[in-house]
């Protein structure tokens, strides 16, 4: 008992474990959130705009207070039983019904398509791929938790919480929007806010594309270098690119 006693003083004390409750405590006061920046993006568009969620879970926290003509909603519900969903599936399941034309009409393409469901980068990356089948030749994909704050906030595994970020939890997502960062067919930049808001465009200009120089994707590689690895920016910045 006094060991545990001992050991969980020394855990609380460790300079890892104040590193990471401050930058978790200092990234939730940042600013605007997730809802504020994919409506900006939605209000660049002259016509009715059509928005979908991938992983969505408690609809109050962002999809409801999205503004869009059309919106629609995917999730498998793992983390929030009542699931109040319109595709009650897994994104991968999700888009290869789209594609088989199951569901919704043949002719469906989306202004923003916003990525926040399974944060490990393999799943990430294949989303991003299906989410460029279904956008507008203008339209956005955006992503959630580009930018962990430190490397147990980009841990793999999301059940695991005894660890300096306690249960907050970005993934391996940096991993998958850096790849994408190094495409030259896309443009792209990441909102230091929110957990790191990613955003990606075939046509608008809102950042090159960037060579890595980090190819077995090291976090501490990426962290001393996020500004180049997200193209890291505020909101006013992304206003500029835009406006
Ligand atoms: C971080 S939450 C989403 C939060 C929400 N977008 C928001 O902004 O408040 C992640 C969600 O992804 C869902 N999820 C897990 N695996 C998934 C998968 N393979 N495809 C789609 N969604 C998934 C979980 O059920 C969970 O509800």
């Amino acid at each position: 008992m006094v060991n545990y006693i001992k050991y969980g003083f020394r855990w609380l004390n460790h300079s890892k474990t104040r590193e990471g409750i401050s930058k978790t405590k200092l990234e939730i006061k940042k600013s605007p959130k997730r809802h504020e920046i994919i409506n900006f993006l939605l209000s660049q568009f002259n016509c009715a705009t059509n928005y979908l969620e991938i992983g969505v879970r408690n609809p109050d926290h962002n999809f409801n207070k999205i503004d869009a003509d059309k919106k629609y909603s995917v999730d498998p519900g793992v983390e929030f039983k009542s699931n109040p969903v319109d595709f009650q599936l897994t994104s991968d399941a999700f888009f290869e019904q789209l594609e088989a034309q199951k569901i919704l009409t043949p002719d469906t393409l989306f202004d923003v398509i916003f990525i926040d469901g399974l944060h490990l980068a393999e799943q990430v990356d294949r989303d991003i791929s299906n989410a460029f089948k279904f956008i507008k030749p203008d339209g956005f994909v955006v992503l959630h938790d580009c930018n962990p704050p430190t490397e147990w906030h980009a841990r793999e595994d999301y059940y695991f919480n005894m660890t300096p970020a306690k249960g907050h939890w970005n993934g391996t997502t940096w991993k998958a929007f850096v790849k994408w960062r190094s495409n030259p067919e896309v443009q792209s930049c990441c909102v230091d806010t929110d957990w790191g808001i990613g955003i990606l465009s075939k046509s608008a200009a809102i950042g090159s594309s960037i060579s890595i120089s980090n190819d077995f994707f090291e976090y501490n590689t990426f962290a001393n270098d996020r500004k180049h690895y997200l193209n890291l920016v505020d909101f006013e910045d992304l206003k500029g690119f835009l406006l």
